[in-house]
Order: structure tokens, then C-alpha cells, then sequence
């Protein structure tokens, strides 16, 4: 496996391989890796020639009281993983070669950048918008993959690459979870032992949700509340948003027609976790006509 640092050197390799009609598949990360990673490194050692991961804990995305600075950085461990799957070149770019001195330029996606995680954290999306587009630029991959848990990020990228004629093609793969139901995440390892265990509440909920649903309940609120008083029974989490929206538009519901998308954030202690579940309309009418 190659390590590559340099913008200017990842482009040409990827160059080189174009012009010998080889197929790049791209799985850009924020690194410490976990099985959430490892299952997209997987989904796209199957479906290309030449497989890129990048490992760049991108600064503009975080905010000025994020964590940044703390955000955990195994870089052995995580060239091991990248080895054991196949990998052929890890791009580890420097803050200061994506980002050096004069740069200006940022891409955002105000729509969908308005909502949910939006209102949270407002300059994350055009921070994320940002270095994907970078990172295409430099990497030229025919494919890119990308997780379900940060359903509103794979959005925002598609909606970026059809927006600006970008070529890729964008693969979103599902939820890798723990067995208790937590969704894998690099932050996960902040959590302490009795936090670890109250974390699996947010699952839970959106579970709670999804159940109610296919029973037949059609009205949002009435699902939101039942999300709601899941997580109220863990004392050590704060609830910070549940929606139900449409998979598409990411727009709120007020009644459930079709398939439907539960969206949930909650903090426990100071580590914020974010999770969703699709409830396909499929499976509501089977339910209703029971
Ligand atoms: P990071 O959090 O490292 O995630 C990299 C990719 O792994 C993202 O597409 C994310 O959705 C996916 N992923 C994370 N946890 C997952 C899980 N449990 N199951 C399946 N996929 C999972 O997301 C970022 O980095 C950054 O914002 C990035 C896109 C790299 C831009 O900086």
C-alpha cells in the first residue's frame, strides 16, 4: 500500500491510472477507522480497480468549540485496516497543503445545510461540501462510498456532485452497528463504560419509532413523542433533535404517507451521537393490511 501526503502526487497517480482506463474507487475518512469504514473499504474493493481511502480530520468542518483538536488520530492502526482490506494508496493530506495560505474558496449546499445537523452545527455542511469536492479533485475517482449514519452529509454530497457535474458515482451503504444497536462511530471511543451503555438509548428510539409506525400510527408528532420518551428514560442523555422527514428532501412530516426517514441526536455527557432508520413504505402497508 502506498502512503501518499501530497495533493500533486495523488493526482498524477490517479492520472496515470485513468489514462490505463482503470476505475478509482474513493472512500474519503476522518480515520480512526472502525468496522463502519471498513465495511465501505470492503463494498468498494469489490467494485473497482484501484481503491483510495484518505485519512484528513478536515478543520472547517468542525466548529470553534468542537473537537477538533481531540478528535482521535491512530494513524498506525488505521494503516493496518486500510492494508488488511486491499487498500492501494492511503491519501493522508496536511491541513496546510488542502488549506494553505490565500484560500477562499468553499462550496455549500444551503438547503439541505438548513436543517437537522444544520441548525446544530452550523458551518459543518460547508466544511464537508468543501473538502469532498477537494478531495474529488484531487483523487478523480469514478466512485465514491459513503455511510447511511450521516444520512444528511450523503445527501449533500450527491446533491454537490449532480449540482456541479462532478462524474462520480455515489454509493451510500447502510449502518454498521454494534450488537447492542449503537451506530459504529470514531467518537464512541469518548464514552465512558456506564455512558457506553446508556448510549445504546438513542437505537432504542428510533427503533420505538419505527415500531409505532408500522403499527399504524400516521401521525409524526405522536411518533417523535414516543422517540422522545425512550431517550427521557436515560437519565445521562439530552435530547437534542428527533424529526421524521422525507427521505428525499430531508423536509418535516406531519403525516406518514410513504417512506419515511427518523432522524435522532441526543448527547450523553459531552459526546454527541447521531443515528437514523428508513421505514420503508413497503413495509407499512403490509403491516396496515394485517
Ligand atoms: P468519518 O466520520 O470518518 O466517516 C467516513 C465515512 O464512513 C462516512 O461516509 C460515514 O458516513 C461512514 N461511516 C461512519 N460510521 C459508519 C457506520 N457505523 N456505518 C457505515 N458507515 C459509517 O464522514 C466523515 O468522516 C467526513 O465528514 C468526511 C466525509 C470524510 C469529510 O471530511
Amino acid at each position: 500500500m502506498k502512503i501518499i501526503r501530497s495533493p500533486q502526487s495523488m493526482a498524477a497517480w490517479s492520472e496515470r491510472l485513468r489514462r490505463e482506463g482503470l476505475t478509482i474507487g474513493f472512500v474519503p475518512t476522518m480515520g480512526a477507522l472502525h468496522d463502519g469504514h471498513r465495511a465501505l473499504i470492503r463494498a468498494a474493493r469489490l467494485q473497482c480497480d484501484a481503491l483510495v481511502v484518505s485519512i484528513f480530520v478536515n478543520p472547517t468542518q468542525f466548529g470553534p468549540t468542537e473537537d477538533l483538536a481531540k478528535y482521535p488520530r491512530p494513524i498506525a492502526a488505521d494503516r493496518t485496516l486500510c492494508r488488511e482490506e486491499g487498500v492501494d494508496v492511503c491519501f493522508e493530506p496536511t491541513a496546510d497543503t488542502m488549506y494553505p495560505e490565500g484560500f477562499q474558496t468553499m462550496v455549500t449546499v444551503p438547503e439541505i445545510a438548513q436543517r437537522w445537523e444544520g441548525v446544530a452545527r452550523p458551518h459543518h455542511f460547508a466544511g464537508v461540501a468543501t473538502v469532498v469536492t477537494k478531495l474529488f479533485g484531487i483523487v478523480r475517482p469514478h466512485l465514491a462510498l459513503f455511510g447511511q449514519k450521516d444520512y444528511q452529509q450523503a445527501m449533500a454530497v450527491k446533491r454537490l456532485v449532480t449540482d456541479l457535474n462532478l462524474g462520480v458515482t455515489i454509493d451510500v451503504r447502510p449502518t454498521i452497528r454494534e450488537q447492542d444497536g449503537l451506530a459504529m462511530s470514531s467518537r464512541n471511543r469518548y464514552l465512558s463504560p456506564e455512558n457506553r451503555q446508556a448510549a445504546t438509548i438513542l437505537y432504542q428510539a428510533l427503533q420505538a419509532g419505527r415500531r409505532a409506525i408500522q403499527a399504524g400510527r400516521r401521525h409524526a408528532s405522536m411518533v417523535e413523542r414516543i422517540m422522545r420518551q425512550t431517550v427521557e428514560q436515560e437519565p445521562a442523555a439530552l435530547i437534542e433533535y428527533f424529526a421524521l422527514c422525507d427521505p428525499a428532501s430531508l423536509a418535516p412530516l406531519t403525516h406518514i404517507t410513504g417512506r419515511v426517514l427518523l432522524l435522532g441526536a441526543i448527547k450523553i455527557g459531552t459526546v454527541r451521537l447521531l443515528d437514523n432508520v428508513v421505514v420503508p413504505a413497503s413495509h407499512q402497508v403490509r403491516r396496515a393490511a394485517k
